[in-house]
């Protein structure tokens, strides 16, 4: 019957879409010798941008990880981590999927490598382009449409050894776009740019949650936490210390018992800015 088809595809596109970006249950994670996560639990919808906030150590790259099947949890009886619903995600569609931009993909790139190949390799979640790489005209034209996207047509052949560390995380950002990925997966995004460099990041982050995609934002800099991001995800000592509401998140208080300082929150326009006390 028509009608009843049409229903259930209904159906299934809205458990599609209700599925979480990530759901971890009572998860424990090792990394070397370490215990970075006993009993660990956390949800992240696919609908909500979120931020990780959390001081050195807390736990922030570890959860990427997890979240970027790097690393696996110690194995339970029961699913302990689905991301996007499944328990096991083929890796190369996830990290089409998953945009990622973080500081080790940065170091990553060899230098001679040219700005329109940092962009192609996001096609082959590569650190550069190889002869063995077959590109469709498609991939060409959506390489020169991110680019004019991000405004950096004048990188495309630079070497990428020769750029400003703001200009190759816009490219590295460009790698993360041409697979029009929904979700964006951004570690520290504005750590050692300078501040013209930091404006211009945040307010393409600012766009790109403006024209629907979700952030995944892991960070201890207040100052880029951007005002459209409305939930905050406190890690400490790899525990979810506090999540919730941003207003209810960053306050003196809280902030000051997380990081043992006191601190001096200031907010203006949506933005939040940290001093002492
Ligand atoms: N490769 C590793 N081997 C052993 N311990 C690690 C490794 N990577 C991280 N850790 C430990 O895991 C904890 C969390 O680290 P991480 O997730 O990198 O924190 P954050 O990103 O919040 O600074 C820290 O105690 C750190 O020392
Ligand atoms: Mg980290």
């Amino acid at each position: 019957m028509p009608e009843q088809r049409q229903a259930s595809s209904a159906l299934a596109l809205e458990q599609t879409s209700n599925t979480p970006l990530i759901e971890i249950t009572h998860a424990t994670v090792c990394r070397g010798d370490n215990r970075v996560f006993d009993d660990f639990s956390l949800t992240l919808s696919q609908h909500e941008s979120v931020v990780i906030l959390g001081p050195n150590g807390a736990g922030k790259t570890t959860l990427l990880k997890l979240l970027m099947r790097e690393i696996y949890p110690l194995w339970r009886d029961h699913p302990v981590v689905r991301i996007l619903g499944k328990e096991r995600n083929d890796i190369w569609e996830l990290r089409r999927q998953l945009g990622i931009i973080s500081a080790d993909l940065q170091e990553n790139y060899s230098p001679e490598v040219l700005g329109r190949q940092v962009v192609l390799s996001g096609f082959f979640s590569s650190v550069g382009v190889w002869g063995h790489h077959r590109l469709t005209d498609e991939q060409y034209q959506r390489v020169e449409a991110v680019l004019s996207q991000l405004d950096i047509q004048a990188l495309a052949d630079r070497a990428f050894g020769e750029l400003s560390s703001g200009q190759q995380r816009r490219l590295l950002l460009g790698r993360a776009l041409v697979n029009a990925p929904a979700h964006l997966i951004l570690d520290e995004p504005t750590s050692g740019l300078d501040l013209s460099a930091t404006f211009q990041y945040l307010q393409t982050m600012r766009e790109l949650i403006r024209s629907g995609h979700t952030l995944v934002l892991v960070t201890h800099h207040i100052h880029e936490i951007p005002p459209e991001v409305t939930r905050v995800v406190i890690l400490n000592q790899g525990k979810v210390w506090a999540d919730g509401e941003k207003s209810e998140m960053l306050t003196e208080s809280r902030l000051s018992s997380l990081y043992g300082v006191d601190v001096r929150l200031v907010e203006s326009a949506g933005w939040y800015q940290v001093m002492p006390a």
